[in-house]
């Protein structure tokens, strides 16, 4: 089956999530930030991500934003920056502009140009992804935003990867899913979608009992990989 539809995680994947603990650490203002930031960002986005995957197993589903505001919590104590509300304020406000990565604009127009199909399939709200696509100025290249707060339960539970086929009328094996997320991408495999990870860190692979489909540093390669 040919690739007909391309699927992109959003944070992480599209839009760099270090960005908001990176900007604010260049801010002045917030020069107690300038060597913690790399921990507190690598804090927020691991409690983030296990308090979805909690919320998911224990089915006490929330908005992303709330455990976005709960993974910055922990993430602010650990690394000692706890009750610092000018910049808890402005690390949040930050979530909501997002950079994404320098090759995205051209890779997601390159893929409407090879007649695929786009679309972005997020734990993130609509708000939230709504913000993060504005500010990119990807809205052009994408055909949707889909939210896992229509079906009420976070990745990698199926119920989320089933959005692609209801909304683009698809075979799972004409989609394929790109992720910066290990477990995201070796869950989509399992679940029957043709996937790839983008591991701009080089990390390992997740032993999980599905592996990713390929492995690429970044977005760039999509295109041909969709048209093979
Ligand atoms: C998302 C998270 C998992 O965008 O990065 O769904």
């Amino acid at each position: 089956m040919p690739i007909t539809t391309c699927v992109f995680d959003a944070y992480g994947t599209l839009f760099d999530v270090a960005a908001a603990a990176r900007q604010a650490a260049s801010e002045p203002e917030f020069a107690q930030l300038s060597d913690r930031w790399p921990a507190l960002a690598e804090h927020w986005r691991q409690k983030q991500l296990q308090y979805t995957w909690l919320r998911a197993i224990t089915q006490a589903h929330c908005d992303f934003w709330d455990v976005t505001q709960e993974g910055l919590d922990w993430a602010l104590e650990k690394t000692g920056l706890e009750g610092d509300a000018p910049l808890r304020e402005r690390l949040l406000a930050l979530y909501w502009e997002l950079q994404s990565y320098p090759e995205v604009p051209q890779m997601l127009q390159r893929l409407k140009d090879q007649g695929m199909a786009t679309a972005i399939l997020s734990n993130g709200s609509p708000d939230m992804l709504r913000g993060a696509v504005t500010s990119a100025g990807i809205e052009a290249v994408l055909d949707d935003t889909l939210s896992v707060e229509s079906v009420g339960v976070f990745k990698p539970d199926a119920r989320v990867y089933d959005l692609v086929s209801k909304r683009f009328g698809c075979a799972k094996d004409e989609v394929l899913f790109v992720s910066s997320n290990g477990w995201d991408a070796g869950c989509a495999t399992g679940y029957g979608f043709r996937t790839a990870w983008v591991n701009r860190a080089d990390d390992p692979v997740d032993r999980l009992p599905w592996r990713p489909a390929h492995i690429l540093q970044d977005l760039t390669g999509i295109p041909e990989l969709a048209g093979l």
